[in-house]
């Protein structure tokens, strides 16, 4: 493969629905560097075998996606807090011929929401819907701006709980049918199941009694306005699309490799979007 000069790349399976490459195409350009991102599909049986000729294999570092971030960061030799805290990596890079990973998804989360929706910390309890992996980060970044209780709701009770007993207490396992219960005392509401992306149902909840300022998120951005956000807007809460936590996640990794911290800024927002409104999810 001919690269152009330091060359980063995202590693998942399928990868070809990655918008990495485009983010990080943009600051290269917008910041005048020399380098290259490109995505590199590893199947599962590959993986770990590709992680361990990482090292040599020309790359400088790399995101890693679905279904790879537990191999990589069992691959790394040096790992962050938040990555060992999670079990799980999404950005590698090399130091003295090793791989060193942390896990960007926490602050993605958290930045996006800081800049979209000041104070949204401002404490109380929060809901996050799902337990699946994305719940694990998103919960971790409540517990680190001191949400209390956390309250996950999981169509299969077995998962939160699971999530419960993991992080302690201020998580409260529930199953999703209980959702009602709850939403009234909650500030902050955040989905992070796939129910609602592309073409699979929505999730439905009753909003009925969730207080007038609290905030919904998502963290899926295919589509931008989920029907967990627009029946929230419908309710009169304020919500926040997933977008920016995908943008704000890289920014990371680009500064590691390439020694520019990157500003997320609007245009590069605009390109991500029209890449989504084109390409559908
Ligand atoms: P990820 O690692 O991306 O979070 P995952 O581990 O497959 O993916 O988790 C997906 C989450 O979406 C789970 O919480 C799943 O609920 P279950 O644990 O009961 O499977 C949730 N989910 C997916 N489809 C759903 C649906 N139609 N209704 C409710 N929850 C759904």
């Amino acid at each position: 493969m001919t690269r152009m000069g330091p060359t980063a790349c995202v590693i998942g399976w399928p990868v070809g629905h990655s918008r990495s490459p485009l983010i990080h195409r943009y600051w290269l350009e917008k910041y005048g560097l020399d380098g290259d991102y490109v995505a590199t599909q590893v199947p599962p049986d590959r993986i770990d075998a590709f992680l361990a000729g990482f090292a040599a294999s020309g790359f400088i570092g790399a995101n890693v996606t679905i279904p790879h971030k537990e191999a990589a960061f069992r691959a790394a030799a040096k790992a962050s807090p938040v990555a060992t805290a999670l079990q799980v990596a999404n950005t590698l890079w090399l130091a003295d011929g090793a791989i060193h990973a942390d896990n960007t998804d926490c602050h993605g989360f958290l930045a996006n929401l800081d800049e979209r929706a000041p104070g949204w910390d401002s404490g109380g309890a929060a809901i996050v819907f799902g337990a699946g992996g994305a719940a694990r980060a998103v919960i971790h970044a409540l517990i680190s701006r001191r949400f209390d209780p956390v309250i996950v709701l999981n169509r299969t009770l077995a998962r939160a709980e699971a999530l419960a007993s993991h992080f302690g207490p201020p998580i409260v396992a529930a199953p999703l049918t209980d959702a009602a219960q709850f939403v009234p005392d909650a500030n902050l509401f955040v989905n992070t199941t796939s129910a609602g992306m592309a073409d699979a149902p929505p999730l439905t909840i009753d909003w009925h009694g969730a207080p007038g300022d609290a905030i919904a998120t998502d963290i899926v951005y295919t589509p931008l306005q989920t029907a967990f956000l627009r029946e929230a807007a419908d309710h009169g809460l304020k919500t926040v699309d997933g977008l920016g936590m995908l943008l704000h996640q890289a920014a990371p990794g680009f500064e590691r490799w390439f020694g520019v911290r990157p500003v997320v800024d609007e245009a590069l927002r605009q390109r991500i979007l029209a890449d989504i409104t084109g390409r559908g999810a």
